[in-house]
């Protein structure tokens, strides 16, 4: 994977129940760079097979621009799964988000369930269990071999398995959110962080997401409109971030300092793994500028 393919604006993935039309119109026009049709746990029971359709059938009709589209399916161990993961191959969506997984045979499975769909459906997985986060270097290992990209993280679900308290400070979580970012680049893997539920509170929202920019995330997951724009801000390359790269890339190109490995700039150390970061971030801000949504 070169680094002009890996590189692709994520910052902002909106979740909306399959199951709610109004949403799904809505979400055609949102600033956001991911929909997630979500088939599992913003669904109830009772409406599972409804939802299935009504996502097939909105990937079908399309309309969502350049944004990427993922369905989240139930897990292959509920009376829904298999049927989901059917379906989902066939209807021509971006990828498939899949839940609650713990081992590398998890995702094999579920590889497994979308033999036969298009070579472009990307698997994607959720890390929300505690077995996820034991075996993220496995579960990450799993990129090589099937269609596995991408992590979103499942704070809330992962919260309820620990008992622990899912808070806006998000301390608990802390160790785990650095690991799985780690196991992410470490395979590859784009990882998104998980939601906050607090979606009245913007400023809670704010300083959340910028904790996951600090922690490495690629953006964030997120349950409600009003949270696409200042996500999208947060993780997009700041004015700062872009002057600090046309500066280290100007001063790697100046003749003084051709062959060098290590540089001052604005009295910083400065050394190509600096120049490359640099290079991602001009490259990710023109496709956030480039890049028409409809
Ligand atoms: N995607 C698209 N549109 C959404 C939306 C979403 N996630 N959440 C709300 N909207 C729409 C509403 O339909 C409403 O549209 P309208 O003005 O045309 O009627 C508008 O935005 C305002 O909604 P609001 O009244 O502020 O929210 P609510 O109280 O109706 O709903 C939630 C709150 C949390 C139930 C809702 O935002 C939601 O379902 N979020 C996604 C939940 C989910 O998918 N969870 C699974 C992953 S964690
Ligand atoms: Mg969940």
């Amino acid at each position: 994977m070169t680094t002009s393919q890996a590189i692709r604006p994520r910052r902002s993935a909106l979740y909306l129940p399959a199951s709610n039309p109004k949403a799904i119109a809505k979400a055609r026009t949102l600033p956001a760079d991911i929909v997630i049709l979500d088939l599992e746990d913003a669904v109830a029971p009772e409406m599972k097979e409804a939802a299935r359709e009504a996502a097939v059938a909105a990937v079908r009709e399309g309309g969502f621009g350049t944004r990427e589209v993922a369905i989240r399916a139930n897990g292959l161990d509920t009376p829904w799964g298999a049927e989901d993961l059917a379906a989902i191959a066939q209807s021509g969506v971006d990828a498939v988000l899949v839940p609650k997984v713990s081992t590398p045979q998890d995702i094999a499975d579920y590889n497994a369930a979308l033999a036969g769909a298009p070579p472009a459906l990307q698997l994607w997985a959720m890390i929300e269990t505690c077995g996820s986060v034991l075996r993220l270097d496995a579960l990450g290992e799993m990129a090589a071999s099937t269609r596995l990209s991408l992590w979103v993280m499942g704070t809330n679900d992962l919260a309820k398995e620990m008992r622990a308290r899912l808070r806006p400070d998000r301390g608990p979580f802390l160790p785990m959110l650095g690991m799985a970012v780690a196991a992410a680049r470490a395979h590859g893997l784009t990882i998104l962080d998980g939601v906050c539920n607090e979606f009245r509170d913007l400023a809670v929202f704010q300083t959340e997401a910028k904790q996951g920019l600090l922690y490495g995330f690629d953006g964030k997951s997120l349950i409600h409109p009003d949270q696409i724009e200042p996500c999208n801000a947060v993780f997009s390359p700041s004015k700062a971030d872009l002057a600090w790269a046309a500066g280290v890339i100007a001063a790697f190109a100046l003749p003084e300092n051709a062959g060098k490995g290590a540089i001052r700039v604005d009295g910083k150390m400065t050394e190509l793994l600096h120049l490359e970061e640099a290079r991602r971030m001009v490259t990710l801000a023109e496709m956030i500028a480039g890049a028409p949504r409809t």
